[in-house]
């Protein structure tokens, strides 16, 4: 019998951050996805601090030769009393792939996989509360009911039990996409060991949970409570900012010099905001300078980035970005990090364009 002590004691956290983030390239181009900001803190930050939430302190970060320096940087000194294992999965073969590599790391405890680019309102712990040993249980999935389940893995329950686990199907037989999280015992080893690869030769966590099904083993479903997203795309990411900026409440530490901000407005240390107007939920991040400016709604300007006779709204500006003397206003956008953006009035009457591969750029005409 494992108590409920015991069993935060021993379970550990692995956090799945190998991927490429093809999707969101160029913003991936230079940086792993978990290391993006959203609400001006990394993806991987929000995954740690829900796992330590549960009393997780021993954590395995599966990364890839290519993202191994900048996620260590990216961890160093986080997280209170966590330990930080990394573990090299290279290439990225799949989720239970991932899971593989982790295998000495993990041993024969419990733990949660934790997929970084997701994000939920109220963090892990009822996956993990629902997770009972003592009483047969030897996998929980978080699942959401979405309207168009196809581009996730899907579940169908009966009986208060996961009874068939399917990846992405063409006709989905329900509602319930599998989120990010998933709780695991010891079991789900050895259906990894036997695995066959799937499409494109990955090796689908997926899969692994439907063998242990068909082999009787319990999969318990848990229903996410609150919000969920996962910040596959750029648009993903906006709506993630959105998200977060709704949690946070008005906290001006920076300097107001002859400027209105209205509402939930987060202004960092160092900050500057002169003869501009911000309206919230926004965050103006550590050493930024607004000036001249319109903030509009669910924006983060990163640290150290200057906005200067621009307006920009519903958007995520890196850090060290400068945007200035632009027209119309600036909406719907993820721009990176030390991005200059700069209006000219002078002639010819042109667009200057240096752009990164797989830039978009959508200009008003
Ligand atoms: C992965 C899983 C999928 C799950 C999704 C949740 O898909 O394979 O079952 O629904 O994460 O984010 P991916 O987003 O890697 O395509």
């Amino acid at each position: 019998m494992v108590n409920h002590r015991e069993r935060e004691r021993r379970i550990k956290g692995l956090i799945l951050a190998a991927g490429l983030g093809t999707r969101l390239r160029p913003i991936t181009s230079l940086r792993p996805k978990p290391t993006i900001n959203v609400a001006n803190r990394p993806l991987i930050h929000y995954a740690v601090d829900n796992l330590a939430e549960v009393g997780i302190r021993d954590i395995g970060v599966v990364v890839s030769y290519d993202t191994i320096t900048i996620l260590k940087e990216t961890l160093d000194g986080y997280g209170e009393g966590v330990n930080f294992s990394y573990l090299i999965q290279n290439p990225p073969k799949g989720l239970a792939h991932a899971v593989q590599v982790s295998r000495d790391f993990l041993g024969d405890d419990p733990f949660v996989m934790y997929l970084s680019d997701n994000l939920f309102e109220y963090g892990v712990s009822s996956f993990v509360e629902s997770f009972h040993p003592d009483r047969g249980v030897n996998a929980v999935l978080a699942l959401v009911p979405v309207e168009d389940p196809r581009a996730f893995g899907v579940a169908e329950i009966d009986d208060g039990k996961v009874v068939r686990l399917v990846e992405k199907p063409e006709e989905p037989q329900s509602n319930l996409a599998v989120a990010g999280v998933y709780v695991f015992d010891h079991t789900i080893h050895a259906m990894i060991e036997t695995l066959e690869p799937g499409a494109k030769g990955e090796y689908q966590i997926t899969d692994a949970i439907q063998m242990l099904i068909e082999q009787g083993y319990h999969v318990s479903p848990v229903e996410v409570r609150g919000w969920w997203k996962d910040t596959g795309k750029a648009e993903d990411i906006l709506d993630a900012n959105r998200l977060e900026l709704l949690k946070l409440r008005r906290d001006i530490r920076g300097e107001l010099d002859r400027a209105e901000v209205v509402g939930d407005v987060i202004v960092e240390e160092g900050a500057v905001v002169r003869r501009s107007t911000i309206l919230g939920p926004a965050l103006i991040g550590a050493g930024s300078l607004i000036e001249h400016a319109f903030i509009g709604p669910y924006t983060t300007i990163g640290n150290g980035a200057v906005i200067r006779n621009a307006e920009i709204e519903y958007a995520v500006v890196g850090t060290g970005t400068h945007i200035e003397g632009v027209k119309p206003r600036i909406e719907g956008s993820l721009i990176g990090e030390d991005v200059h953006i700069a209006g000219h009035t002078g002639w010819p009457s042109t667009h200057r364009l240096i752009l990164g591969d797989k830039s978009r750029v959508m200009l008003h005409e």
